[in-house]
């Protein structure tokens, strides 16, 4: 899709400062070091997650991140953590990975912006080995009814804004949809309740 001057110079910038924020590092922390094995990074960014990797528990790490001006932070981080990785230019949507080939699958922050995350999910499953894990950490929909109201109000012009992101995705309903069986927890994270509502845990297929 063409992507306008916004999008290619200053939105990179813009996530990848908002994805450094205090309370995001700390659902990292608790999502991330248990990752082991042959790992899939699901919308990699700019490698927020790659400090928070145990590289004696990673045996590989291929990261997928469809925006090619975030690869070379990206690559920067992984050097500095010591995790080899190999970084694949596509969508979610999509994977050209083998059925069953990873241990864990990471998701972090990322379901909010997938065109279609169901779709995305479905490949995550399938590229999980049978005993495999997905870990995720997003933000999304508030089960207060007036902040999921003003969540679907200000998608119309936060999204243009955020590259695609919409507050009010509802995390538990995603994973149902595409098979999986999570082990999450929410709560309202410091800051605007409109983009402070999340998810985390752990899922195996359902
Ligand atoms: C808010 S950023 C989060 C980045 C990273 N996961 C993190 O935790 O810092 C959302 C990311 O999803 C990526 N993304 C958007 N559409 C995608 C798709 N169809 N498949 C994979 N990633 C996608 C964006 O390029 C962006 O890097």
């Amino acid at each position: 899709m063409a992507q306008n001057w916004y999008e290619r110079h200053v939105l990179p910038l813009l996530i990848d400062l908002a994805c450094g924020s205090a309370p995001m590092r700390e659902m990292r922390r608790q999502v991330v070091p248990t990752a082991s094995g042959k790992v899939l990074e699901v919308g990699i960014g700019t490698g927020r997650n790659l400090p928070f990797y145990d590289a004696a528990r990673v045996h590989s790490l291929v990261g997928v991140e469809p925006s090619l001006r975030m690869h070379r932070l990206t690559r920067k981080r992984s050097q500095q953590a010591g995790i080899a990785l190999q970084l694949v230019g596509l969508s979610a949507e999509q994977l050209p990975l083998a059925d069953a080939s990873f241990d864990t699958v990471v998701c972090t922050f990322t379901l909010c912006t997938i065109p279609d995350p169901v779709a995305a999910l479905r490949e995550m499953r399938r590229v999980l080995a049978p005993q495999g894990r997905l870990l995720f950490a997003e933000h999304g929909r508030a089960p207060d009814a007036e902040v999921a109201a003003r969540q679907a109000r200000m998608n119309r012009w936060w999204s243009p804004l955020a590259g695609g992101c919409r507050l009010d995705r509802d995390i538990p309903a995603l994973l149902d949809a595409a098979g999986f069986a999570p082990q999450l927890q929410q709560r309202y994270l410091p800051g605007p309740r409109v983009v402070s509502y999340h998810y985390w845990g752990e899922a195996v297929a359902a």
